[in-house]
């Protein structure tokens, strides 16, 4: 009874301190290991090759996971339940490309960002170019995306449509069950060179975001030991190197040239 009461008691215990505090940077380096989570379905930022996870995200990540003296283990999961997870301490960093935006910096803190991108219209037809073209059409995005509030922005009514992955939209595009979806950039562009037959056209683009990864709000040691473990990257050559290989340009901020 005595010891069921004291398990009860440590795990309720444990319970709350994994829900009210995110592992500091001196706990994760005890560990050795850094809990990384992204969403897997992003290409050609964070995808899965067969079983195996890759990306431009994954291979910048796991270089900064190296100089920061750490291995790097990783989860995927839906793009909605990635930043949530943070605050549930159920990783230590998210990295799927989200763009730094004022709403979720008051959910979580962001590092120096990795890229700098912005959200583009993908249309099949080659008159669907600009904002102004997309009045009264139906316009994809995926769901939690900032997409979403960067569509509503746009002047002359038109309708969103949310899908669960950003590939779901790019399917309703092609089935013609919307008129456009707007992604990013290098993702577009990376769509073409892969299927130059698929007829998609690129327009204009509609935001212009810093992507950045994030940790649990107030996690500033390890949010600090991240962005300075980056730089190192983009100082030594290594980030560039991946950045050419996945898009044969360097998509560094310009504020990290
Ligand atoms: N950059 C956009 C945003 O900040 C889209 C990110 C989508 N990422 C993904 N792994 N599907 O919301």
């Amino acid at each position: 009874m005595n010891i069921l009461r004291t398990l009860t008691l440590a795990s309720a215990l444990c319970a709350c301190a994994f829900t009210l505090q995110a592992r500091p940077l001196d706990a994760i380096r005890r560990d050795g290991t850094l809990l990384l989570a992204t969403e897997g379905q992003y290409a050609p930022f964070n995808y899965f090759q067969g079983k195996q996870l890759t990306g431009f995200e994954i291979e910048a990540a796991e270089l900064v996971t190296r100089k920061m003296g750490l291995k790097p283990q990783w989860k995927a999961l839906g793009f909605d339940a990635l930043l949530a997870g943070l605050q549930q301490d159920r990783w230590d960093v998210v990295i799927a490309s989200h763009a730094i935006t004022d709403e979720r910096a008051k959910a979580v803190t962001f590092t120096l960002p990795h890229y700098c991108s912005g959200g583009v219209i993908v249309a099949l037809s080659p008159t669907l170019r600009t904002a102004q073209d997309l009045a009264g059409k139906v316009v994809a995005v995926q769901t939690g995306t900032s997409y979403l509030a960067a569509v509503r922005r746009l002047p002359g009514s038109l309708s969103v449509k949310n899908f669960p992955t950003d590939t779901d939209a790019r399917s309703a595009l092609l089935a013609k069950r919307v008129d456009a979806l707007v992604t990013d950039r290098f993702v577009a562009k990376e769509l073409l060179r892969k299927s130059p037959q698929s007829g998609f056209q690129l327009g204009e683009m509609v935001t212009i975001e810093r992507i950045a990864a994030a940790v649990a709000p107030g996690n500033t040691g390890l949010a600090d030991a991240w962005s300075q473990a980056l730089k190192a990257t983009m100082a030594d050559g290594s980030y560039a190197r991946i950045s050419q290989k996945y898009f044969q340009e360097d998509i560094r901020c310009p504020e990290s040239r």
